[in-house]
């Protein structure tokens, strides 16, 4: 049997900490869940350049201009996906520019198209100071599965002192929707145990 392609998109620039911690427990949630869980990063791509007078080929060919700098690539991934998961850490309150910059240029090219369409996201975020600014961030996100069409599957916000249950959420959000839950269904119960740090 095939196994479910879940793509998690990250504009985390760190390889340690509050913010990794998430990713890592979701990649275990959705690998035990039964998923091929892959990873993009997305922090080093290039902005929107927004093309003439606010649109450019993104609009009827849903590809942007200045794609070659992995931006096209990266969107065959989104495209191939089955199930996503977008993970930030909360900078001003907001998504990590580098994502948020993925995500505009994402949704200009595929706000009228099927590649999100329907397709299960799981939204998170780590507000690693203060903790303040979650809320906004994952506004953020809703907005751009709303744009895109995409159902939001849940929303997790970890930050310093409540990681420990928080990352257990997040593994098993990502195992329960990898394992075929799915938002708005009433669910049989999955076995929500397993590994988490
Ligand atoms: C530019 C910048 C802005 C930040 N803004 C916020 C913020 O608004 N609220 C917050 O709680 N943490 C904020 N932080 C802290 C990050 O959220 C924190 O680094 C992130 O959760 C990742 O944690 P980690 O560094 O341990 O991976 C900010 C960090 C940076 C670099």
């Amino acid at each position: 049997m095939n196994k479910l392609r879940f793509l998690i998109i990250t504009g985390n620039p760190k390889k340690t900490g509050l913010s990794s911690g998430l990713t890592e427990n979701i990649f275990r949630g959705a690998a035990d869940g039964g998923a091929e869980p892959q990873i993009l990063t997305v922090e080093k791509l290039d902005r929107c350049h927004v093309c003439a007078e606010g649109w450019g080929i993104c609009r009827q060919k849903h590809l942007c201009a200045y794609g070659k700098d992995g931006f096209a690539e990266a969107q065959g991934k989104v495209r191939e996906a089955e199930a996503l998961c977008l993970v930030s850490p909360v900078y001003w309150g907001e998504l990590a520019e580098g994502l948020k910059g993925f995500l505009d240029r994402l949704r200009r090219c595929e706000f009228n198209t099927e590649a999100l369409r329907d397709k299960p996201v799981l939204l998170a975020a780590s507000p690693g100071g203060s903790g303040n600014g979650l809320l906004s961030c994952l506004e953020q996100m809703d907005r751009f599965c709303r744009h895109t069409g995409a159902v939001i599957f849940d929303y997790i916000g970890v930050n310093r002192w409540n990681h420990d249950y928080k990352y257990k959420a997040a593994y098993a959000a990502a195992k329960a929707l990898c394992q075929g839950r799915r938002a708005g269904e009433t669910f049989s119960e999955v076995d929500l145990t397993g590994p988490s740090r």
